[in-house]
């Protein structure tokens, strides 16, 4: 027997503990953004992904604050169009919950708690030193789901990776030992360096069942 449950019975936060619960892991995207004065932010977002390569697409789900304001994400990513996805390896998982707290707009985090920052290339908002991986995306559009829900859209335009993480021939990645790590729900994370891994390759074609 199976239970079924209406989520539109329930409250939008009943449904967030929920379904953040069931679709897991979910990767995380330690967001830096720049405002008009060249203050860095830095905040992370798990409702993020990518969702494919013509263009290179990556979506982040930005929440509205309680007041009804947007982020400061939000807003620096609307200011210049464009951010950096850093990737958070389990050494710098610490400094990415701290960038969590609530600082005011205006705040730099990296500043505040001095986080190591390097200049991107192809956007204005710098890096963090120390992630493994930080992607340059430029804004394409956002979508504006409810008064507290909005999507953006963005084209990944650039890749920096530690030395050593991707072959610059063959493009191979080897993430030793800077796998990034994964967010299961509320504050608990997964390391994927440490999960049994099995390959299973697709079938050159369709199998159908003997009735
Ligand atoms: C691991 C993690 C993932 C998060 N994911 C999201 C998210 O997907 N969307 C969101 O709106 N807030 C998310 N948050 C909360 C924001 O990081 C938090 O509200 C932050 O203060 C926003 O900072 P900003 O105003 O500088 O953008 C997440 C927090 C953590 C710790």
């Amino acid at each position: 027997m199976s239970h079924h449950i209406d989520l539109d019975e329930l409250s939008a936060n009943e449904r967030y503990k929920l379904l953040t619960a069931l679709v897991i892991p979910r990767p995380i995207a330690w967001v830096t953004t720049a405002d008009l004065e060249g203050k860095t932010n830095a905040a992370p977002y798990s409702f993020f992904n990518l969702f494919g390569q013509n263009p290179a697409v990556i979506i982040l789900g930005l929440e509205q604050k309680a007041d009804g304001t947007a982020k400061d994400t939000e807003n620096n990513i609307n200011l210049l169009n464009e951010f950096v996805v850093n990737l958070v390896s389990s050494n710098i998982l610490r400094n990415m919950v701290d960038t969590a707290a609530t600082y005011a707009p205006g705040e730099s985090e990296p500043d505040l708690l001095g986080l190591s920052l390097t200049s991107s290339k192809k956007v204005k908002p710098p890096r963090l030193t120390d992630a493994p991986v930080a992607i340059e995306c430029e804004r394409i559009m956002s979508l504006s789901l409810s008064s507290e829900r909005s999507i953006l859209l963005g084209r990944a335009v650039g890749v920096f990776a530690k030395e050593g993480l991707i072959d610059s021939t063959t493009l191979q990645v080897d993430w030793a030992n800077d796998y990034p790590v994964a967010r299961l729900f509320a504050d608990q994370y997964a390391e994927i360096s440490r999960i049994r891994r099995y390959s299973i390759p697709r079938p050159k074609r369709a199998h159908h069942k003997k009735r």
